[in-house]
């Protein structure tokens, strides 16, 4: 697709998108070129694949996005699920990884219909700042249920309430930088402060948590609460935490 196409793209669908899973269901341009996209997704898969305790483990990673390089993660696991509430991202992980048989893609229904303590590893990623407080709190109760009693939650990428854009722009200039997409990532700043992701983000806002604050939301929800030393995500000033459930 041409960037223009791309851009009116984003212009047609701004009228219907709603909410945030409506946003991540329509062609969008967070990414800033295919190297980003590739490097980020690479980045998480490696970090997915470090926190899987085992060969035999099962893993869920919830609100998977694009995940286009969890065969990265299913090497080192049993089984991994992707489940993404966005049908379109569903249809295109379905058609990436038809040919690794341990990993399915799973819809909100399906997990909501799999047995309990199914999952050795549960890993969500720059998710929670697109939940409401009541949606945050039912998916918390979720990943309980669905985790083994010495499973492990992972919730990374969450946004203290002093992270701003600016934390945000500097830590992609450095991981564009790093990464060798600077010029491009300069370009793709421009565009998002006027794509439909700035407009939904005035509209709807995102969550930010103190860490105090969201490690009261884990025991809440009966876990452990432990702040890992460094986030999963290229921006340091946002916090990941390791949960397990309280037996
Ligand atoms: C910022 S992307 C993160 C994707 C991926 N985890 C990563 O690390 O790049 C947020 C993803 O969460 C998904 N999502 C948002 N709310 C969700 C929900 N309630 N249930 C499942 N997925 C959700 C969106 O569809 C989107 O693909």
């Amino acid at each position: 697709m041409r960037s223009d196409e791309h851009e009116q793209g984003e212009q047609n669908v701004m009228t219907t998108i709603r909410d945030w899973v409506g946003f991540w269901d329509s062609p969008h341009s967070i990414y800033v070129n295919a190297r980003h996209i590739d490097v980020h997704y690479r980045d998480i898969a490696t970090a997915i694949a470090g926190f899987v305790p085992g060969p035999q483990a099962r893993v869920l990673d919830f609100g998977c996005g694009e995940a286009l390089h969890s065969d990265m993660v299913a090497k080192v696991a049993g089984t991994v699920v992707l489940s993404d509430a966005a049908p379109s991202v569903r249809r295109n992980l379905a058609e990436r990884f038809v040919r690794v048989p341990n990993i399915a893609v799973a819809s909100p229904d399906d997990l909501r219909a799999m047995p309990d303590g199914v999952f050795d590893l549960i890993v969500a990623n720059s998710v929670v700042q697109y939940l409401s407080r009541t949606d945050l709190d039912g998916l918390l109760a979720e990943w309980r249920r669905l985790l083994a009693p010495d499973g492990v939650l992972i919730v990374a990428d969450v946004i203290p309430p002093d992270v701003g854009a600016l934390s945000d722009l500097l830590a992609l200039l450095r991981y564009a930088w790093t990464n060798g997409f600077l010029i491009a990532s300069l370009i793709g700043v421009v565009r998002t402060a006027f794509s439909s992701y700035s407009k939904l983000r005035q509209q709807l806002g995102i969550a930010k948590y103190t860490e105090e604050e969201f490690r009261a939301i884990l025991t809440k929800a009966g876990f452990t609460a432990e702040r890992l030393p460094g986030n999963m995500e290229h921006n340091p000033a946002r916090i990941s935490f390791r949960a397990r459930p309280v037996a």
